[in-house]
């Protein structure tokens, strides 16, 4: 079993990536918040930060690029590919309001013929402008031999926009194309994360997809693994999001090892604190900027310490790195 963790914009950037493999390990890979893919290759400042090799030294992390423009795709992605990426992810789930009125993430799924013509250029294009797609059958076997340059497509889609009617419509277009592997989100873009994953929705893309799936959404412990395991065998691919972030070891305890221990909660904590003091600090900011990023974290680290929730709601509420350090010097005593 491999597991990937999942892109959390506004979370998993690259200094949260770095701890994150640093301290627990586990992931196979680290599947990067995306980057929107402009004019000419070119992505804002802060997003090309994130995706600076030497930002992800030593990290299997895959880039993931955002948009309904098969130029801009390509431009953005032949300049990931120079950086030496081995993958690039296609976003077709994000449900943010902004995104889907513009017909990108899965606002793109309510329009299966564009999205169909979107990635005929994409796929075609890589080919065209000299990049080889590497893509694997469900066994494992490399479908080409890599070239230089090269690179794999993956896609990591929603199950469709507002109702799931599109799935047999967009495996057909899915299955049109050499992409490496197609993570599924069972949810449509309007439940946003609300509800339980569409596990039927998922089986129609089990049974007719030719590609290697990867199952994503809502596996928070063993026994929500054990269920995917049992009910689609043949998975191989697991991602996981929240899930990690409630608690960081979770794939560390899935391949049999010890699950996190409150010294380890502590030091990382405190490192991606410290860390995100310097940088994300921008001028008269006085660190607020990490003190909000961290309340994001402990939302969901808040799990863990039931017996503490008036630290918690004070952790949660800080409004200025004094407020915050001293709760959190609270939690741990
Ligand atoms: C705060 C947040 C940010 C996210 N950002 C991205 C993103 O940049 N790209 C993406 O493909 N999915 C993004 N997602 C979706 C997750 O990658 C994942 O598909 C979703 O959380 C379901 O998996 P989970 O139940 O294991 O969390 C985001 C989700 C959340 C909650």
């Amino acid at each position: 079993m491999k597991y990937y963790f999942a892109p959390l914009e506004g979370i998993t950037g690259f200094v949260f990536r770095r701890l994150h493999h640093k301290y627990f390990g586990g992931p196979d890979k680290y599947y990067m918040p995306f980057v929107s893919a402009m004019e000419k290759g070119k992505i804002k400042k802060r997003e090309k930060r994130d995706i600076l090799p030497e930002n992800n030294e030593n990290i299997p992390a895959v880039p993931q690029i955002l948009t309904n423009s098969s130029l801009d795709f390509l431009d953005t992605a032949e300049m990931i590919t120079e950086l030496g990426y081995p993958e690039i992810s296609i976003n077709l789930g994000c449900p943010a309001l902004s995104v889907v009125k513009r017909g990108k993430g899965s606002g793109f799924l309510s329009n299966p013929d564009k999205l169909d013509r979107f990635l005929d250029e994409v796929f075609n294009g890589m080919e065209k402008r000299g990049i080889t797609l590497i893509s694997e059958n469900w066994e494992g076997e490399e479908l080409k031999s890599p070239d230089k340059p090269s690179v794999r497509l993956s896609v990591k889609t929603r199950i469709g926009r507002r109702d799931s009617e599109v799935v047999p419509k967009l495996i057909e277009i899915y299955n049109r194309y050499p992409m490496s592997e197609l993570t599924v989100h069972p949810r449509v873009g309007k439940d946003f994360y609300r509800g339980t994953p569409d596990l039927e929705a998922f089986r129609a893309f089990y049974e007719e997809s030719r590609h290697p799936l990867v199952y994503n959404g809502d596996i928070y412990a063993e026994d929500d693994l054990q269920k995917i395991k049992e009910m689609f065998p043949k998975v191989q691919n697991i991602m996981i999001g929240r899930g990690l972030l409630q608690d960081p070891a979770l794939i560390r305890r899935f391949n049999g090892f010890e699950g996190a221990d409150k010294d380890e909660l502590k030091a990382f904590t405190a490192e991606l604190y410290q860390q995100y003091r310097v940088e994300m600090e921008t001028p008269g900011a006085g660190g607020i900027n990490a003190v909000n990023r961290m309340k994001e974290l402990w939302g969901f680290l808040s799990v863990n310490f039931s017996e503490k929730e008036r630290c918690i709601r004070k952790i949660l509420r800080a409004k200025n790195p004094v407020e915050y350090e001293s709760a959190v010097r609270e939690i741990w005593q």
